[in-house]
């Protein structure tokens, strides 16, 4: 049993920067709620790699939007994670080689525009949303907004803690640190430098940043702002 009911076809949109914690969050928020998560970076990190392993040229925009048809025939986005020819395939798609190229991609707006449907039907009946620009172009009509973010630093040492817990990186390797805080601050450059909707903070989303925060305080916060907007309520 939840301790928690939200409202008929809550839609919480979580946007931020990479190590911002935004998977973290939307997770546990998700089974405080009982909604479904859906992680839309996911979704441009599949079009990157199967653009990729069928050569497509990644700043090709007429190319990869030739394509696209073709790349997602097989797919399936599910509350678990991305299916590509019945198989689960998000622990592939979860590489920093595969981050890079869903940048690419995501910096293309005809492609961003093919995803758009995509994503509205998956939040039709309400979820928590995740992603970059969630708040602002993909679940406007969203009931709550959150802008996650954490100094650089930090985010960069999370993503490395996870990197090293994962592909059993030397943690006493301090250049392996100071290289994933570089290529977090390219993606987040780019992110945030594209013209189609760019890494930004929705006018009414709450920021909470997390630099000092972990996980149990983040989710407590959101839940005490859900609840005093009455979008939740406890069973
Ligand atoms: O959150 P992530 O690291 O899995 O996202 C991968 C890339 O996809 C990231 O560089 C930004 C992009 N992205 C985006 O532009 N818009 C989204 N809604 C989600 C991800």
């Amino acid at each position: 049993m939840l301790d928690w009911q939200p409202i008929s076809q809550l839609k919480i949109a979580i946007d931020g920067p990479s190590g911002s914690g935004k998977g973290t969050i939307a997770k546990r928020l998700g089974e405080e709620l009982g909604l479904p998560v859906l992680d839309t970076g996911l979704l441009y990190r599949f079009v990157g790699w199967r653009a990729s392993r069928e050569h497509v040229l990644l700043s090709d925009e007429p190319a990869v939007i030739a394509a696209l048809p073709g790349l997602m025939s097989d797919m399936q986005w599910c509350v678990d994670g991305i299916h590509y020819e019945g198989q689960l395939c998000t622990s592939e798609l979860r590489s920093e080689e595969v981050g890079a190229m869903a940048s690419q991609v995501a910096s293309l707006p005809a492609v961003r525009s093919a995803l758009l449907d995509v994503q509205r039907n998956v939040a039709s009946q309400g979820a928590i949303m995740d992603g970059r620009d969630i708040g602002t172009v993909v679940l406007p009509d969203a009931q709550a907004k959150f802008f996650l973010t954490a100094s650089v630093r930090e985010r960069a040492r999370r993503r490395w803690a996870q990197l090293s817990n994962k592909d059993k990186m030397d943690v006493r390797d301090k250049d392996s640190m100071a290289q994933v805080q570089f290529d977090l601050e390219q993606r987040d450059k780019r992110d945030a430098e594209r013209s189609c909707a760019p890494l930004l903070a929705a006018d009414d989303a709450l920021v909470v940043d997390s630099t000092v925060l972990n996980v149990d305080q983040v989710v407590d916060r959101l839940l005490a702002i859900l609840h005093r907007r009455q979008l939740i309520r406890p069973t």
